[in-house]
């Protein structure tokens, strides 16, 4: 009799196991880390996203990026607004987000025309500075940024478009006071300052042929002096109608056939019609309703062609792998893109990779199932 009863216990604890909910695998959430096994995967983060005052996009940061970029924190007029003054708050606030997520971080960026606080080229009357003094001021800038976030940021966008459409140097006040020397100088005391750093130029509109081989002469010449640059940025600021994919292509083959490595630096793709290439900050254009078409949603029919477009960039970007370093979005999700104001303010965009409900954008989740399988 016992011997029965044991068994029918036994029997009950073996139904009460089974029926008891089996613990579920942690649910495996697709991150984008997955999907782009062959380069990093960074985004443009913005002071708020550092400071936790956007807790959703923070969390698909956390889920999918261990790449960041500073949006803007580290700007010049931001971080160096005086002579004798300097502003690190923001910028330590992107730091110390970075490390306590683990993240590897890009400084962005140390020499630009554009964003460049007002003193840095003039003297007390507002005339430019003479040569010595600009050399002084740049190497004092960039030392001084680079020491405090020595072991911390691990790479450092050091002169940002520098060259025009043409190929001709953009005349800044740093080309017209030190002429073409102003970039191997920016190179020099960075590489002075922290050795350990990458180096990188870091352009827009880098499809253009001449501007292309410009780039590539001055490449030569920072080797030939001796200096680190560890890969050129293609900021990637594209729309519907550009880049030529083919032109794209051959100056991405360019860099990589110069031995040097390419990355994509500031991705977006507007949606909306194109009013112009560039990506500089001050070509600005006056509101016009036509060029905002899609105040309350994007079309299908042209989310389909967008989806199309980025997928096909990002062939192109996969065929140069092992020379891509990495792919940064401009920004986390559409509502965050500076395009929704730039060239004309108050417009809707749908640039980035994911929407302002927070999800992936198709051409990303075809690509997560692809690599995910
Ligand atoms: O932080 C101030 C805020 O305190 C103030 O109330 C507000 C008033 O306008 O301005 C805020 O600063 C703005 C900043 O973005 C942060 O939002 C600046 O005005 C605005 O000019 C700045 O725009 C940035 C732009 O560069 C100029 O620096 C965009 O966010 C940023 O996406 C864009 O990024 C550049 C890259 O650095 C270089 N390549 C081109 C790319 C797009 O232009």
């Amino acid at each position: 009799m016992k011997h029965y009863l044991s068994l029918a216990l036994l029997g009950l604890l073996a139904l009460a196991a089974c029926s008891k909910p089996q613990p579920q695998p942690a649910e495996v959430i697709p991150s984008l880390k997955d999907a782009f096994p062959d380069y990093k995967i960074g985004v443009a983060v913005s002071y708020d996203l550092t400071r936790g005052n956007d807790s959703v996009a923070a969390s698909l940061v956390a889920q999918h990026i261990k790449n960041i970029v500073a949006e803007n924190c580290m700007k010049c007029e931001v971080i160096h607004p005086e002579e004798l003054r300097y502003d690190f708050d923001q910028a330590d606030w992107f730091v110390k987000y970075g490390v306590e997520n683990g993240m590897q971080m890009i400084g962005h960026c140390l020499i630009w025309h554009s964003q460049c606080a007002p003193w840095f080229g003039v003297d007390r009357r507002g005339k430019p500075v003479k040569p010595e003094v600009l050399r002084h001021r740049m190497k004092e800038h960039i030392t001084t940024i680079l020491k405090r976030y020595e072991g911390r940021v691990h790479a450092w966008d050091v002169v940002n478009e520098a060259i025009l459409d043409d190929g001709s140097y953009r005349p800044s006040f740093f080309y017209q006071i030190l002429g073409e020397e102003y970039i191997p100088l920016a190179f020099q005391y960075a590489y002075e300052a922290d050795s350990t750093v990458e180096l990188y130029l870091n352009d827009y509109a880098m499809s253009s042929p001449a501007k292309v081989q410009t780039y590539l002469r001055i490449i030569r010449d920072l080797r030939q002096r001796g200096l680190r640059i560890d890969a050129m940025g293609f900021q990637s600021h594209m729309g519907m109608d550009h880049p030529n994919w083919e032109r794209f292509e051959a100056a991405v083959k360019a860099f990589v056939d110069e031995g040097i490595d390419v990355q994509f630096t500031e991705v977006d793709m507007s949606a909306t019609p194109t009013i112009h290439e560039s990506a500089n900050i001050s070509d600005t254009v006056a509101y016009m309703a036509q060029c905002n078409p899609y105040p309350d949603g994007l079309p299908d029919s042209v989310s389909v062609v967008w989806n199309e477009r980025m997928t096909r960039f990002l062939s192109i970007v996969d065929r140069y792998v092992p020379h891509v370093r990495r792919v940064t979005v401009w920004g986390v999700t559409d509502a965050h893109s500076w395009k929704n104001d730039w060239p004309i303010k108050g417009r809707t965009e749908y640039p980035l990779w994911f929407d302002r409900q927070y999800q992936m954008k198709p051409f990303l989740r075809d690509r997560l199932a692809r690599y995910g399988e």
